[in-house]
This record gives structure tokens, sequence and C-alpha cells, in this order.
């Protein structure tokens, strides 16, 4: 049983819930996918950082190359964050045959494109389940479990931080600045917070939750956005006292034949399901033609969760190669679907 070796680009908070999940279930892993899964070289900014596990030094280096351009390694898992560099580094290592499993919303949002045709000309598979809403698997849910429907609505609260700020602000009446602090240090935050709390992540996470449910191309300018910077205590008391919630939503809508999506601060009752999102947790509200209501609920960012979704992606790669369809769509790549609505 040859061993299916990994290049981590990123050993942060998502890289190492990738590399304790890989090691905890190493087990169940080989026995869905018939082979070891190893993390064969890891890129690291510092590799002498004190880190929260134990990875053999030898293992590290701060030289993407040589973790994108060697010839052992098979499927690079991407969570270091960054765009320019970052979609350099990717689309090398799809050109040069190697698959893509990605949590970076803001280069799938942004390049997702170029990516995934990129991938395409060279029988390769990108996925990106861990972009949107951490441990949901919302994307291959829209692609694939949404695939016979048409999709009118998606609304939901797509960034953790936010709503782990809101919550507190509103059940504990504590401070913007103290709460955002803590989900830093939590490494539910982008590496610059102003994304999650100016509302820009939650806008990527659209972009790419309308493109996969509306079957179109959407791109980020296409996203009105406000983030809840301006959302003071005396707001949230106040939505309270009349029995709602302040919650960062997320809204796509299909309306005849166009598209709306935005992102913005919003009061809802404190009945609605979403009101009872609380903390780091996300929740996607799906409506589609056939199926009617369903909500998907879970943890929106944080270390296993996360990593929870790029394992996912790192099982369905490495069993698309075993049955040699990657490339052309099968067994849960999304690049296909999205390039055959963007030829529509
Ligand atoms: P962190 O900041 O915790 O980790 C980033 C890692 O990448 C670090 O190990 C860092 O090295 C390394 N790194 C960053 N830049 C470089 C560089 N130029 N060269 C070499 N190494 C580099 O980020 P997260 O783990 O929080 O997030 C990673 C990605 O996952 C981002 O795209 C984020 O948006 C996405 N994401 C994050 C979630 C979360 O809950 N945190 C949830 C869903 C997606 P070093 O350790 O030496 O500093
Ligand atoms: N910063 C992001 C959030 C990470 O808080 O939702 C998960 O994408």
């Amino acid at each position: 049983m040859k061993p299916v070796k990994v290049g981590l680009l990123g050993l942060g908070t998502v890289g190492t819930g990738v590399v304790r999940i890989v090691e905890r279930h190493q087990e169940d892993l080989m026995s869905q996918v018939g082979s070891p899964i190893v993390i064969e070289k890891v890129l690291v900014q510092n590799v002498d950082k004190s880190r929260t596990i134990d990875v053999d030094a030898a293992k590290l280096t701060t030289d993407a190359w040589e973790i994108i351009r060697n010839p052992d390694i098979d499927v690079i898992v991407e969570v270091m964050g960054g765009i320019e560099r970052t979609k350099e580094y990717l689309l090398e290592a799809l050109s040069l045959g190697k698959h893509v499993v990605t949590a970076n919303k803001d280069l799938m949002a942004l390049h997702g494109r170029e990516l995934l045709a990129t991938a395409s000309e060279n029988r390769c598979d990108v996925f990106y389940e861990a972009s949107v809403a951490g441990g949901i698997p919302i994307i291959r849910t829209l692609i694939e479990g949404f695939s016979s429907d048409r999709i009118t609505k998606i609304m939901g609260i797509v960034n953790g931080t936010t709503n782990y700020i809101l919550t507190k602000m509103s059940q504990e009446g504590a401070s913007y600045g103290d709460v955002l602090k803590e989900a830093q240090e939590l490494g539910y935050a982008e590496a610059d917070p102003t994304s999650d709390v100016e509302g820009l992540d939650a806008a990527r996470k659209m972009t790419i939750l309308s493109r996969l449910g509306f079957r179109c191309e959407v791109g980020l300018e296409d996203v009105t956005v406000k983030g809840i910077s301006a959302v003071g205590k005396e707001d949230i008391a106040y939505a309270k006292r009349l029995g709602y919630e302040v919650k960062l939503l997320g809204i796509a809508e299909r309306q005849n034949e166009s598209i709306s999506v935005s992102v913005q601060p919003t009061m809802v009752k404190a009945s609605h399901p979403i009101a009872s999102v609380n903390g780091v947790f996300n929740a996607v509200y799906v409506h589609g033609e056939a199926v009617g209501e369903t909500m998907f609920y879970g943890a929106g960012a944080g270390e296993l969760p996360t990593a929870t979704s790029i394992v996912a992606d790192l099982v369905a790669v490495v069993k698309n190669l075993k049955i040699g369809v990657n490339g052309l769509g099968g067994g849960g790549s999304f690049k296909e679907r999205v390039l055959k609505s963007d030829e529509q």
C-alpha cells in the first residue's frame, strides 16, 4: 500500500488540526482510502516557533517550492492563507499534476475560477470545503445534495468571529474590543481581523456559496457589504428589548433571473432559529423550489472543526486518485460543476 504523501502549507490553527486528525484517525482514514496518509513536509514561516503539537523538525521548511516541486508529494493542503503568493504556489502545484485542498476563501472567492480551470486542464482536483462555514459540509451539500433542485435563497451566519463577538456582547454585555481579542486568541479570527469585523470574510464566503448554489458566476464586487464594527452594546440591548438579536447575516437571493447578495448586521426575531445560533457557530439556511426550507448548523471556525473539512476533502482526493476520476468532476470534485455553470 503506497502511502499518499501530503505537503502541508501552514501549521497554524487549521494546519495543527489537520496534523492531529490525520494522526488520530489514521486507521479509520486508511480503511476508507486503502493507503496511509502521510504528512511529508510542512511549510512554516518560523521553524523555531514553539507549537502545540510535535512535528518532526526535519519535516519543517520555510521554502514553499521545496514542497510544491517535490515529485514525491501527491497532494498540497494549503492552510497558510494569503492571496497572490499562495495563488502562485497552488497554480504551480496544479500545473505539476498535484491535487489541492484549501481552506482559503479569500483565494477561492477572488481566483477560484482560474484555479479550477488550471486543475481541470491538468486533470487535478481543487477541494475547498473548509473555506466556508468551517466544519459544516455546506459546499458538498450545495453541489451534490441540491443538484436536483433550483435554489432560491441562501442565508446565514458564515463568520464565526463576528458571531462570537455579537453573542458575548448580547449575553454578557462584553466589550467589542475584549471579545475580538478573545476570538483572536481562540484562533477564530483571520490574520487581519478587519476582514472578519468589516464583513469581507463573510462576503467572500457568500460569493462562493452563491456561485455554487445558483450555478452562475458571482463576483465579490457583486456583494453589498457592511460589517459589525459600528454595532454598539446599546444597539444590541435595544434590539433585545424589542425581541430581536443582532446577527451578521449573509443573504443571497434569486429574484426572477437576477441574484442579489449582501452581508450586513441584521435584527433577527428572537424566535427564528438563526437568532439562537451563538458563539463561533454558523448556520446556513437554504431554500430550494422543490425541497423547501433546510438549515445546516455547526462550528464555523476553530482548529478541529475546520480541519475535519480539510481531511474529508483529502479523503475525497485520495478516493478520486484511486479510481482515476480526478479532473472529471467525480466523487465530489467541485470544479467540473463550477466550470459547467460558468459556461451556461
Ligand atoms: P494561522 O495564522 O494560524 O496559520 C498560518 C500558518 O501558515 C502558520 O503556520 C504560518 O507559519 C504559515 N505561514 C503563513 N504565511 C506564510 C508564509 N508566507 N510562508 C510560510 N509559512 C507561512 O492561520 P489559520 O490556521 O487560522 O488559517 C489558515 C487558513 O485557513 C486561512 O486561509 C484562513 O482564512 C483559513 N481558515 C481558518 C479558519 C480558522 O478557524 N482559523 C477556519 C476556516 C478557514 P508560522 O506558524 O511559522 O507562523
Ligand atoms: N475568521 C473566520 C471566521 C474563520 O471567524 O469565520 C473561518 O472561516
